[in-house]
């Protein structure tokens, strides 16, 4: 890893030891994580996969503990709430989102993420599921909200994937995603994540009004 990826990380690990480490999840997790990608380096599956040059949607990083915190804040549903990640990679948003009370599900492409990330749920005793697949292939499930970390994904990832948001979502937040109509960008929130900051759009479906009656 570059040097100054080395102390980026090693700053938000900091960060979140001194504000989080007297919660047991926190610390269940930062056990989980270490346990069961032990042996694993996404970065490094991806890159061998696919080369340098050609990642795609795939490519992978991750939004940190303090970050997800954040943004459960700012979008302040009721717990109990359903909060789906769309690329849930490691899975490290839903099982933060989990342990504050949300029920949470995490849509990831590799399987052998999901089957991890579900390990870790369980160990932690959270509300989370995992479901290995690729999003653009199937329903999304039900949720209150949705995450997604566009950032790296191509554009036609993006376009095919906005149809079923269209169709299927109210809430979703993007990472430097504006979805354009029929969606309203209500907030932009600029945030840590694991390769630098990312802008985080807050984004709900505006009602058709056909569909409320209007002429
Ligand atoms: C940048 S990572 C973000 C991981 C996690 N959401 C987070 O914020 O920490 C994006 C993830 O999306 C997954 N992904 C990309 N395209 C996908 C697709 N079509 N279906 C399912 N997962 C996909 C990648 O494998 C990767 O794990």
């Amino acid at each position: 890893m570059a040097i100054g990826a080395l102390t980026w990380n090693l700053s938000l690990y900091l960060s979140e030891y001194f504000q989080l480490r007297k919660q047991e999840w926190w610390r269940q997790l930062k056990r989980g994580l270490k346990r069961e990608f032990r042996d694993l380096d996404p970065n490094k599956m991806v890159y061998n996969m696919r080369g340098p040059y050609h990642v795609g949607s795939l490519a992978f990083g991750e939004t940190p503990v303090l970050s997800v915190l954040k943004i459960l804040q700012t979008l302040d549903l009721p717990k109990g709430s359903t909060i789906c990640d769309l690329g849930a990679g490691r899975g490290l948003p839903c099982l933060v989102a989990a342990a504050q009370g949300y029920r949470a599900i995490g849509l990831e492409y590799f399987a052998v993420y999901t089957e991890r990330a579900q390990r870790i749920a369980e160990s932690m005793g959270v509300d989370a599921a995992f479901i290995a697949g690729n999003f653009l292939n199937q329903p999304l499930p039900a949720a209150d909200a949705y995450l997604v970390s566009a950032t790296a994904f191509p554009e036609e990832t993006r376009a095919q994937l906005k149809l079923k948001l269209d169709e299927q979502a109210r809430m979703v937040v993007a990472q430097d995603w504006i979805l354009g109509p029929p969606w309203e960008h209500e907030r932009m929130q600029k945030l840590p994540v694991s390769w630098g900051t990312a802008q985080f759009c807050y984004q709900r479906k505006t009602p058709d009004p056909e569909a409320n009656g209007a002429p």
